[in-house]
């Protein structure tokens, strides 16, 4: 063998920490990140999710303090989620103009002003007494089209509270369409819709569950999430939400989605977004706190993951510290 084999030699790029900046071919950026964050009805102080170490249920004063910080750090975007005192059937609460989410949304709208996009979650298992994101006929099953003119409900009542975009979360059929028409029809025809368009029904929601209070009481959510096995039908739902009306579709969750986030990306024009659910910061935290991960590593290995797979936005509760890193 020649003393001069081999000629290409792909560790000359990674030599140094300046070559290797040099060639990335993936950048994550403080602006990428959306901060997912639950504020609570009726508490006095910030209520530490368990399951979620670092992650809490804040009040209206701890969510506008944490919401300036994340502004600070460079973080594009919030998404807020809503646990009200009082839930019902309807989920009343939940487009009530006096509304927790309704009530944080003219704070930070106050505060923080264009400095960061205001999304809101929008649906109803928070909100409901049954925990099922829409509502329900008399044996129990989730009534799709009855569900949507609450969703409609919702979308106006956040829009006057000042939200930028609306999250639909529920996975009801139309229900981008019926949103769509309602903000129309109210004057908010600048309100955005970013499209949780590909829903999966997943274990790694399990922390949310506890965060957000939205677990169902009985049943799951298969009826109207997706199945894990499916990737086609995560096309097909994209191209339903896009035609409806969306501005941003998401795939959800995340890491164990890359291959999805991949097709999607390639597949469309809009900005796909990703979302870091529960259960992978908590698999992260937990693993760290027993020293089996380097924490911080870990988060920006998968965050550049997401980027690496197309996606353009990634919700994570790690936003604001990652930002902080990025800097
Ligand atoms: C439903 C909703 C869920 C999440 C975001 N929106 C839970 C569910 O569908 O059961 C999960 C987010 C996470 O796990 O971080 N409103």
């Amino acid at each position: 063998m020649s003393a001069r084999f081999p000629v290409v030699r792909p560790r000359r790029l990674r030599r140094t920490p300046a070559l290797r900046r040099l060639v990335a071919e993936t950048r994550v950026r403080p602006e990428d990140l959306i901060l997912p964050m639950f504020v609570k009805e009726g508490i006095g102080e910030p209520n530490p999710v368990s399951s979620m170490p670092g992650v809490v249920q804040h009040t209206r004063d701890s969510l506008r303090a944490a919401a300036k910080e994340a502004a600070e750090a460079g973080v594009g975007g919030l998404m807020l989620f809503g646990i009200p005192e009082f839930k019902d059937e309807r989920g009343s609460a939940a487009d009530d103009p006096g509304g927790i989410v309704q009530q944080a949304l003219r704070d930070l709208t106050t505060d923080l002003g264009d400095d960061i996009v205001l999304m809101a979650d929008l649906c109803l298992d928070e909100y409901t007494s049954h925990g099922h994101c829409g509502l329900l006929t008399p044996t129990g099953e989730v009534d799709n089209d009855a569900t949507l003119e609450r969703y409609a409900a919702i979308a106006v009542a956040q829009a006057a509270a000042g939200v930028q975009v609306v999250g639909p979360s529920g996975m009801m059929d139309g229900q981008v369409g019926a949103i769509r028409a309602a903000l129309d029809r109210a004057g908010y025809t600048d309100v955005a819709i970013l499209a949780y368009a590909v829903k999966y029904a997943s274990a790694f929601y399990g922390p949310f569950r506890e965060a957000a209070e939205g677990a169902p009481r009985f049943g799951d959510r298969t009826g109207y999430q997706q199945d894990p096995a499916n990737v086609r039908e995560s096309l097909r739902e994209v191209e339903l939400d896009i035609a409806e009306g969306a501005d941003m579709v998401m795939v959800k969750p995340g890491l164990a989605y890359l291959d999805v986030v991949a097709k999607v990306a390639e597949q469309v024009r809009v900005p796909v977004s990703a979302y870091q659910v529960s259960g992978e910061y908590a698999m992260v935290e937990a693993a760290a706190e027993r020293g089996w991960v380097d924490r911080e590593r870990a988060i920006l290995e998968t965050l550049t993951a997401f980027r690496r797979a197309g996606a353009g936005q990634i919700l994570t509760y790690w936003a604001t510290e990652a930002a902080r890193m990025l800097r």
